[in-house]
């Protein structure tokens, strides 16, 4: 809790050339410094900063912001961690407000469960290494698997001696409280008694992004086939398995550093492939992939390579996970393993270069991995084919940037032969029911259904779609700018072409029809742009960047720094995104905000008929009907309008 004030002096005193440069080598280029980009591979420098803005952008991945979003992208600092490093640098002393009772409870109960997990693996981990039973059974087993001692200590790999409660005794003698015992899942309480969750089992320990310690994997060392290979922590204040990935911890860095990150099913993959020497690999063990962990692996990367095994439940898997990679914006690519080998075994069959050989050399984009796994032999079959392209085209409509689908589309027309025209129609044909069916159900990728075993501690679920409202704000962050042309008469009747820039036109447009945003930093946006409109000025990124609001500072963040990228096609992306982009900014803009308004009608035409429900007075129902009316059949014309702007 850093109060304004000193967050203001932070920024103030914060030279961002001087940020910056203790990480990337700048050279003075007229009043900016330029340099080979942090974010992205590059041979020739596009990244720049700007000192007398404040800020820094790369022209070749687009990736910017001032010192505090360089510390938090770079470094991966959260936002205060950020501002307590500069605030160390330039020795600003930060004085903090008193948190409420109620966010200190939080904080303490959270802390609580914390350290009881640091210590639970500190004694797991002593087991292992220093009792007779942890040393014959846990460490013998560890090792016959193949894991050096320098691999097990890292990971901080542990053991749990086959007894009725002895960490559970351990944990009370050292004053640690049944209450947290419980919520950590670390024992379990019978008739009063607590005992032990994990018992005679090696422990794998799971680490949050900075390393604490958040939850345990324990796997079994027999083979009784009544009791499950794997138990783990269950969902409780600090561990939510949907949104946790084993291993992010350790791979972090080269995730971010090599642009990939390898996903793949289990622990154990993630050690073996660690021990060969691959480090930028991390598991989902233990839940099907969720959204929630592919947004933490995009804060390092927008390429993900899904390891699986060949097997029909590893196929199956890595259909679902391309789909919602995609779905993510991101880049996704594919190798299966031979049918009964994982990772791990390949990885201890083979030698490290062997294995890196593998990966690189089957790794397949999702439409040849499709192809050749249900095209197979039968090339030929046309209805085979047509299926295919279906299915293809199904994945396709899922990728929300138009230039991306528009490259997928040329790849997959040109592998199969077929006009590309076609596939074009196939792909909004698809887009177009997907669209009508999040319309009908209110949903969105933004609001995922909550697993089940969330669903009581979650607050409600978000009735109205945050996606068009965001949609519209990231239209005017990255093109409020820019201008586009509308057919317009002069006095003396004549068609003439009229400029009008994007944010007054999407201001104005929005003042005219009285529309507002439900979430309150996309309205905060809004009125930014709004005061600029009337004042004729340009916003700065930095009054986003610098917002006093968090919320807003991390929207205006999240829509500004994740440029959709297609890193293995460099080339390609450049050429084609430079032409689509002009050519499609004008209908990417209407698309987006007769979504937008289509969304809101929506709303207004369910709350009119819950009135109409309500109703008992003759005037007040022909009131309510003729509202009616009029919703629809504005409605009809916006779903009209919508339907030819995306099928063109
Ligand atoms: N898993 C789980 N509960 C189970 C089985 C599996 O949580 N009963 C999770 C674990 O995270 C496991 C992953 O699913 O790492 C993959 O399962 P599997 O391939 O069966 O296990 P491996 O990790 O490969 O273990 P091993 O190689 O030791 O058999
Ligand atoms: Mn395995």
């Amino acid at each position: 809790m850093i109060t304004p004030e000193t967050i203001d002096k932070i920024m103030d005193a914060a030279r961002v050339e001087e940020v910056v440069g203790e990480f990337v080598n700048l050279k003075k280029r007229g009043v900016n410094l330029i340099g080979l980009c942090p974010f992205h591979n590059e041979k020739t420098p596009s990244f720049n900063v700007n000192p007398a803005r404040g800020i820094y952008k790369c022209f070749g991945c687009g990736k910017g912001g001032n010192a505090v979003n360089f510390l938090m992208e770079h470094e991966h600092y959260t936002y205060p961690e950020a501002l307590r490093y500069l605030a160390n640098k330039y020795g600003i002393e930060i004085d903090e407000e008193k948190p409420s009772p109620e966010q200190q409870q939080a904080m303490d109960e959270k802390e609580s469960l914390y350290n009881l997990s640091a210590f639970a693996q500190k004694y797991f981990e002593e087991t292992l290494h220093h009792t007779e039973e942890g040393k014959a059974i846990g460490l013998t087993y560890l090792k016959e698997r193949g894991f050096p001692l320098e691999t097990i200590k890292k990971f901080g790999l542990g053991y749990a001696l086959n007894e009725w409660d002895a960490f559970t005794m351990h944990a009370k003698k050292n004053g640690y409280k049944k209450e947290f015992l419980l919520k950590t899942s670390l024992s379990k309480e019978r008739d009063q008694q607590l005992y032990d969750s994990f018992r005679g089992r090696v422990i794998f320990p799971i680490h949050n992004l900075s390393g604490r310690v958040l939850g345990f994997g324990a796997r079994i060392l027999t083979s009784e086939k009544n009791k499950p290979k794997y138990i783990n922590t269950a969902e409780s204040d600090i561990y939510h398995k949907s949104k946790v990935l084993y291993g992010l911890y350790f791979a972090k860095s080269a995730v971010s550093r090599l642009d990939n990150c390898y996903l793949v099913e289990g622990y154990t993959d993630v050690i073996s492939l660690h021990q060969a020497g691959i480090e930028n690999v991390i598991a989902s063990s233990g839940t099907s992939l969720t959204t929630d962990q592919i947004k933490l692996i995009k804060r390092y990367t927008s390429n993900i390579t899904l390891l699986f095994d060949g097997d029909p439940a590893g196929i199956k898997a890595a259909f679902r996970g391309i789909d919602m990679i995609l779905e993510e914006g991101m880049n996704v690519r594919l190798v299966l393993f031979p049918d009964g080998e994982d990772p791990d075994s390949y990885a201890r069959k083979y030698r490290p270069v062997e294995v890196k050989e593998f990966i690189e050399g089957n790794a397949l984009d999702f439409i040849s991995f499709k192809t050749n796994l249900l095209l197979g032999e039968t090339k030929n079959d046309p209805i085979r084919k047509a299926g295919l392209i279906k299915e293809i085209a199904q994945t396709i409509s899922l990728i929300p940037e138009p230039i991306a689908r528009t490259l997928y589309i040329q790849q997959c027309s040109e592998l199969m032969e077929i006009d590309e025209r076609l596939l074009v129609a196939e792909v909004n044909k698809l887009r177009r029911q997907k669209f009508t069916r999040d319309q009908k159900s209110g949903s969105s990728q933004e609001i995922p259904e909550p697993p089940p075993e969330y669903v009581e501690k979650q607050q409600p679920v978000q009735v109205t779609n945050g996606h068009q409202e965001k949609e519209v704000i990231r239209m005017l962050l990255h093109h409020g700018d820019k201008t586009i042309e509308f057919e317009g008469t002069d006095e003396l009747g004549k068609t003439v072409n009229i400029a009008v820039k994007v944010m007054d036109f999407v201001v104005d447009d929005f003042n005219d029809d009285q529309l507002g945003f439900d979430n309150a930093a996309c309205q905060a946006i809004f009125n930014i742009f709004a005061s600029h409109r009337q004042k004729d000025s340009l916003p700065h990124e930095q009054e986003f960047f610098n917002h006093p609001e968090e919320a807003v500072r991390q929207l205006a963040i999240d829509l500004l720094s994740s440029p959709y990228t297609l890193s293995h096609n460099w080339e390609i992306r450049h050429r084609i995104f430079v032409k689509t982009e002009e050519e499609t900014l004008k209908t990417s803009l209407l698309e987006v905000i007769y979504a937008f308004k289509l969304r809101r009608l929506e709303k207004m035409i369910g709350e009119n008929q819950e009135k109409l429900k309500e109703a008992r007075e003759e005037e007040e129902i022909t009131r309510l009907l003729e509202a009616d009316r009029q919703f629809k059949m504005k409605r009809s014309l916006f779903a009209k309008e919508l339907s030819r702007i995306v099928t063109r």
